[in-house]
């Protein structure tokens, strides 16, 4: 949650940083503000709500210098308003802080600090650090004439700090300085050019500027000035970090003529597909080669179960992982909410796999059950799409999703490529496990068909555009599915609720007699997902029970399937593919229907209300 960004070097810092925090958006939306530095004079802006209301604000006060930091919000502590937004300052308006993370000993350092004569004007954890970095300046008062640098009293500060943080701090001071740090919130340097510099909480915002960047780790502390940069450690030691070139393009981070991010990322799904593909798939001999996995290929062969954690959308392209596991690979497979796992006592060892499913790599409850699942000795495995995140660096070993840059809250096209990587790993473990030949053909040659099959869905998306115009008017929805569609039915109520704000529950299609159908009516609609495989009867069963009912459905059925359209009051086709990947053909309309439902009701279809696109805080 939240971004921070800073820069230095000799160009106009406003524009840099806005169109930084444009970029991170996503991150949260509750205010925004900025601190610029120019000459001793510090200018703050600072404005409740989207990134707009900063943008007009600053047309009346421009912010002049080269030297500042920005920041976007996703409230935790204090109510999203101008006082509660970042940068937070000390007494004297010298110290200016952006945070990204939670301060979780903010009361006691508060109530220390207050005891000391601070004065504290907001409800926020971060305005502690401002407050304590002051009074590490006056603490163990330097020789006259030299004062502590900020780095210095920073990182007295932070020794005191428990909790977690991404942080940008300038001194009106030290104009020519930027110092930040990390703490289980993530961080990245930009190296733009000797003595010019962009950090911040993701690459998107430094992509314009320069590809070579620095994964800062916890616990480093950045010294940034026009001299270099520096990084130290909380104990004072210099550490030397590798510089990394970033491969994404700058332009997949811009919505290419699409009116909103989500629908241009559904539309990327068949190339998503592709990219996850790209040099791992050998059809000839039905096998997946994965990199990161063929290092543990020998551990791999010993494990004897698997425990696959996630949150939300990735959680339940967990769940379809599950089904492919089970039935290909043979192996004892969970699937556990990371909020969940981190709190349990799971029964793991050094034969137990751990799949760890995030698209930003930075979850925190995810971050946390993979280091549990790391302190038990498990083999841990990463599927991510933001290379570099902390859990992608985490893990023993890993397959990068390679979907590109996700900019809309809804994960779309991540997780088309969570599914992807799924299915290969699913071919990896299998054929080590005694999978034929012949069946690790036809799942080869069936995954490289999957991006045509995905065009032709897409290519018949304004029938869900007008789906939707029909049916945005009810207030509730089923979504129902069964075997490896029942993950699909709650990935497509997620989807409606999250941007349509109707209420949608995914249920497992033959759980439907045992309660939910009680609520059936004719202004109740269910999407069912039944298409032509192993389970087709039973869906077929279960939908006439609801139209029984007085029900209204849509159905999601295969291409020319006559019988099931007849039944129902809406059909939308899916081509035919092998059962364990029909989700990722499934999906794609429920993601349209949620789509073109938000976009008819008005939603704001990129950041919906309430969320972030990634949650860094428990
Ligand atoms: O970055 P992650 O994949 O770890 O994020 C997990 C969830 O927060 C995420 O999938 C969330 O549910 C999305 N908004 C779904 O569209």
């Amino acid at each position: 949650m939240c971004g921070i960004i800073g820069y230095i070097g000799k160009k106009d810092v406003q524009p840099i940083l806005m169109e930084g925090l444009r970029r991170m958006e996503y991150r949260g939306y509750d205010s925004a503000g900025l601190a610029v530095v120019d000459g001793k004079t510090m200018g703050v802006c600072k404005k409740q709500g989207k990134l707009t209301n900063l943008a007009n604000e600053l047309q009346e006060h421009d912010l002049p210098g080269t030297v500042g930091v920005g920041h976007i919000r996703w409230a935790t502590h204090g109510a999203p308003t101008d006082l509660n937004a970042h940068p937070h300052a000390d007494c004297q308006g010298e110290i200016f802080v952006v945070h990204n993370g939670i301060i979780e000993n903010y009361h006691e350092l508060r109530d220390m600090l207050k005891e000391r004569g601070h004065e504290f004007t907001t409800q926020t954890d971060t305005e502690v650090l401002p407050h304590l970095i002051e009074e590490m300046m006056k603490s163990d008062e330097p020789k006259a004439g030299h004062k502590k640098p900020l780095e210095q009293a920073v990182t007295e500060a932070l020794a005191l700090v428990q909790g977690a943080y991404g942080l940008a701090i300038l001194s009106s001071a030290e104009p020519e300085k930027i110092v930040a740090a990390r703490l289980g919130s993530p961080l990245v340097l930009g190296v733009v050019a000797p003595g010019e510099y962009v950090v911040a909480s993701d690459v998107t915002a430094i992509m314009p500027h320069t590809r070579d960047v620095i994964y800062v780790e916890d616990g480093d502390i950045l010294t940034l000035t026009p001299a270099g940069y520096k990084i130290t450690t909380l104990q004072n030691e210099t550490l030397d970090r590798q510089t990394t070139t970033v491969d994404w393009d700058v332009t997949q981070a811009e919505k290419s003529g699409y009116p909103h991010f989500m629908l241009k990322e559904i539309m990327e799904q068949p190339d998503a597909v592709e990219n996850a593909l790209r040099g791992r798939l050998i059809v000839e001999e039905g096998i997946a080669h994965l990199g990161g996995l063929n290092e543990q290929a020998e551990r791999l062969s010993k494990v004897n179960q698997v425990i696959i954690i996630a949150c939300g959308t990735a959680y339940y392209a967990g769940l379809v992982g599950e089904y492919m596991l089970e039935e290909y690979a043979g192996l004892p497979v969970q699937v556990e909410y990371a909020s969940e796992f981190r709190y349990r006592k799971p029964v793991l060892d050094e034969n137990t796999a751990v799949i760890v499913i995030s698209q930003s790599g930075e979850t925190a409850d995810t971050l946390a059950a993979l280091r549990e699942a790391k302190r038990k000795g498990a083999l841990t495995i990463g599927v991510v799409n933001v290379v570099g995140s902390t859990i992608a660096r985490e893990v023993d070993c890993g397959v990068y999703t390679h979907a590109g840059p996700e900019i809309a809250v809804a994960s779309t096209k991540a997780t088309m490529a969570q599914l992807t990587v799924l299915a290969l790993i699913t071919l990896f473990l299998g054929r080590q496990r005694g999978m034929s030949l012949v069946t690790g053909k036809r799942i080869a040659e069936e995954l490289r068909d999957i991006p045509a099959k995905l065009r032709t869905v897409l290519s018949n998306r304004s029938e869900l555009d007008q789906l939707a115009k029909q049916y945005a008017k009810f207030t509730h929805f089923y979504f129902l599915g069964r075997k490896y569609l029942y993950p699909m039915a709650m990935e497509g109520a997620l989807k409606l609720k999250e941007v349509s704000y109707l209420h949608a529950e995914g249920y497992p299609s033959g759980e439907m007699k045992h309660g939910p159908i009680a609520l059936i009516d004719d202004s109740f609609p269910s999407f069912i997902l039944t298409p032509r495989d192993s389970v087709y009867e039973k869906n077929v069963s279960n939908l006439q029970e609801i139209k029984a009912r007085g029900g209204n459905i849509i159905a999601l059925a295969t291409e020319g399937d006559e019988t099931v359209k007849s039944m129902v009051d809406a059909v939308v086709y899916i081509p035919k593919t092998l059962e364990m990947l029909t989700p990722m053909l499934a999906v794609v309309p429920m993601q349209l229907f949620a789509y073109y439902c938000a976009v008819v009701l008005g939603r704001d279809v990129d950041q919906p209300r309430n969320l972030a696109k990634s949650v860094t805080v428990e």
